[in-house]
């Protein structure tokens, strides 16, 4: 079971930990405590193996197709964190033997993981063991592992082993080539190993340090070097009381590091840098890294923190660690890779980033960490040429974004083939890669609250135009002429939504579409404006006149679907005349899809259904096309058919129901976030953590409760908090300025820390700061 009240006096909303070790539930441990740095994500499988484990060791970017049949994925790296210990002839683990006082807890506020306990073995008698590790935030292809024991009852002979094991896969699929293994100096450990289809070589090599209460000891030492393992083993006689630590210093390159783009000798220069790179760290030793580490963390927290004071201690952790894992799903600095719907905590979704990122997780990158925000926004510029070939593919023009996308240049890696269908035992047909398509205009959408927040001409220039344009020309195509409705319609898609296949019309699509053409319209104003290199080049790209009469054609008769009589927007054509069935029992399942063991995809189409939000979202994006009154009765209608069992649901219904001021609604939907990857289920994490519900939290707090929005150019803020909250205070980057609001409940206090005024919309009014100055109503 997790625990989350293991930090006490300044600690307190620090620590998340766990009381128990389960080996049923080890999945969820490994995913929520992984440690990272947007480069690697180190899985916190335990270091002794137990069956049941994943353990995953995941570089961005290095994508590999395992077969033909399959589609692309992270590949499962050797993995560097396991350590075999012999105790007095008994092999260590959990699972054999008695433990007690079990404790294992992440500490967040600097990125260290521990773990401690007594076991007694078979020899019935006690030792102390205690396991930290951490990733460095700072040398971002370092990685340490620190295991010390002390045995309780008497003295005790203790076996080490540990290296480096290529023995690994990703659910079967072996990504890695047998490789090539070395020991330098009877110490430093490297294997080098390629993907198999991709060709990306990664070199891993780890290095050992031994002590006895302190002082260096040299054990007898013997090297290992197996089919896809290498190792040291090392034999140490250990007197009751004393404590023998070994530490484990390791580094990762692989030949799709950033400093090699475009050598030819990228495989060679990875092969010799991961053991130069260990060695610059052996120099520093584990706790001066760590320290180094931690004090990034620490300057992290400064910039990202978001602090609450309510009467649930939880909130406070929920936040800092759903920051955590915004901090570690991405790199910062790296344009050809985006964020995976489980980062690089585990293996579902293969790594693959979907529109999660866009518009779950991309606003706190924005409003936060602006640069973060334009390398994610550059890898979407980076995949055009895939997104041009899916449209041109499937008939269209322009560009039309895959579903699912990996390496800049794959294209649509959507697999094919899902689950079991519950009535014919065939495995389900993925749809989305083909007609789940509003992501195309999530990304301009994306592009333009970049463009809103920073004011970033330069990228707009170089990258964004450019992708409002081409996702325009790919809608202005992609519509078809409906005589009955004398309209021009989208048809046969998935919306958000996707308990809804082949529908006709998705609101959230059209919507989002026509606001996607409309920016194309805008952005052709403006560069016609500033006419320029850029405008010379779009409009020899796009031929202004022509792609500009095309859309005020196109916009002019697109259907968009108006509220009815009961003022509700249908989801799709049609939808008013679908099925109800009782929801009950799948509204309170304490796990999601449970609707799939009763009806297949086709029988759940033709209900009144909904797996996530999907008008919803659409009310949130756009929200100025809708007033309160459509708002809140959508709202009603649609969440008494919601599941909410995907994690993009909750954030978006918190969000919505802090705008129609139903607070306490929205505060349970916060608290259901948190249930997502930190909830008593202990299953929900397995394959990863959830990266758009963390992105969902941060939103729930700042657009929720701190009621923070940008509405065309303009910053919104009307904090409105939840009962169980007296203060809320979090940091914007509005336009270059660096904003500091603190919330409380009658009160709202916004501080300009830049050096320039600004200009925003506090509760509806329109207030000019000075560089500096205070807003305090
Ligand atoms: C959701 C999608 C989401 C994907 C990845 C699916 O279950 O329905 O909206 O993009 O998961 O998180």
């Amino acid at each position: 079971m997790m625990r989350y009240d293991f930090g006490v006096g300044e600690k307190r909303d620090w620590l998340v930990g766990e009381d128990r070790f389960d080996d049923a539930h080890q999945g969820k441990g490994e995913a929520i405590f992984c440690q990272g740095n947007g480069y690697l994500g180190q899985r916190a499988a335990l270091e002794e193996s137990y069956a049941g484990q994943t353990r995953d060791l995941l570089v961005t970017g290095t994508f590999d197709r395992f077969d033909a049949g399959e589609v692309t994925e992270l590949p499962n790296l050797p993995d560097l964190t396991n350590l075999q210990l012999h105790i007095n002839g008994q092999r260590f683990a959990m699972a054999d033997g008695n433990t007690e006082n079990y404790r294992r807890v992440m500490d967040l506020q600097t990125g260290g993981l521990c773990r401690e306990l007594i076991w007694t073995g078979r020899d019935g008698l006690r030792y102390q063991l205690r396991f930290e590790r951490f990733v460095s935030m700072t040398r971002e292809h370092v990685l340490g592992l620190r295991a010390s024991i002390t045995p309780l009852d008497g003295d005790a002979a203790v076996r080490a082993e540990s290296g480096i094991d290529g023995r690994v896969t990703n659910t079967g699929a072996a990504h890695f080539h047998e490789g090539e293994k070395r020991i330098f100096d009877m110490r430093i450990l490297r294997m080098i190993s390629k993907t198999v289809q991709s060709e990306v070589t990664c070199c891993l090599s780890a290095a050992h340090r031994y002590t006895l209460n302190g002082a260096d000891v040299s054990g007898r030492m013997l090297p290992i070097i197996d089919r896809r393992y290498m190792a040291m083993r090392g034999d140490f006689s250990v007197k009751q009381g004393q404590t023998l630590t070994i530490e484990k210093l390791c580094s990762v390159t692989t030949s799709r590091d950033q400093g090699y783009i475009g050598l030819a000798d990228a495989a060679e220069l990875a092969a010799q840098d991961g053991p130069e790179q260990l060695k610059a760290a052996l120099a520093l030793g584990y706790d001066a890294l760590f320290e180094e580490s931690a004090a990034a963390w620490r300057r992290i927290w400064d910039q990202a923190d978001v602090r609450v004071a309510s009467d649930h201690p939880f909130d406070q952790l929920l936040l800092r660690f759903a920051l955590y894992h915004l901090n570690i799903m991405v790199k910062k600095d790296d344009s050809r890779v985006g964020i995976g719907a489980k980062g690089l905590t585990g293996e579902g979704y293969k790594g693959h980033s979907f529109w999660d990122t866009e518009i779950f997780i991309l606003p706190y990158f924005v409003l936060t960490q602006p640069d973060t925000a334009r390398t994610l926004l550059e890898y979407r510029y980076q995949g055009l040429p895939g997104a041009r070939r899916k449209a041109w593919e499937n008939g269209f023009e322009g560009a039309m974004y895959p579903w699912e996308a990996a390496w800049v240049d794959d294209g649509e890696v959507t697999p094919l083939w899902g689950a079991a269908d519950v009535v014919t035992g065939k495995q389900i047909p993925i749809l989305t890669g083909m007609i789940e398509q509003h992501i195309t205009a999530d990304v301009a959408f994306a592009v333009r609250l970049y463009q809103a927040v920073t004011g970033d001409m330069d990228f707009m220039r170089r990258c964004g135009y450019e992708i409002i344009l081409d996702t325009a020309r790919f809608w202005a195509s992609r519509v078809t002429w409906d005589e009955g409705k004398n309209a021009y319609v989208i048809c046969d898609v998935i919306g958000p939504d996707e308990y809804k296949e082949h529908v006709d019309n998705n609101a959230y699509t059209n919507y989002m579409a026509d606001h996607n053409l409309r920016l194309a319209l805008e952005a052709m104003d403006d560069l016609r404006k500033a006419n320029d290199e850029a405008c010379r080049r779009l409009d020899a790209q796009f031929d202004f006149s022509a792609l500009r009469k095309k859309i005020l054609n196109v916009r002019s008769k697109l259907y968009l679907p108006r509220p009815d009589e009961n003022g509700i927007v249908a989801q799709f054509d049609g939808y008013m005349d679908l099925q109800h069935i009782d929801l009950t029992p799948y509204k309170q399942a304490s796990v999601v899809g449970t609707i799939y063991n009763d009806y297949n995809n086709e029988q759940i189409s033709s209900f009144q259904v909904h797996k996530q939000a999907d008008t919803l979202v659409l009310m949130l994006l756009l929200e100025d096309l809708f007033d309160g009154d459509t708002k809140r009765k959508n709202y009603e209608f649609y969440e008494s058919r919601t599941l909410h069992d995907s994690s993009l649901s909750k954030s978006t219904h918190c969000v919505l129901a802090a705008d129609l001021n139903l607070t306490d609604t929205a505060y349970r939907f916060f608290e259901g976030c948190g249930g997502i990857d930190l909830g008593p289920n202990m299953g929900t994490s397995d394959m990863g953590v959830h990266t758009a519900s963390m992105g969902g939290i941060w939103q729930c707090a700042v657009y929720g409760f701190g009621g923070v929005r940008v509405v065309g150019d303009q910053l919104h803020i009307a904090p409105r908090l939840p009962d169980a909250w007296q203060t809320l205070e979090f940091q914007l980057i509005w336009q270059g300025r660096k904003l500091r609001v603190t919330a409380a409940r009658d009160k709202t206090r916004i501080l300009n820390l830049g050096s320039k005024e600004v200009q925003i919309i506090v509760s509806g009014a329109h207030v000019v700061l000075p560089a500096g100055g205070v807003y305090d109503r």
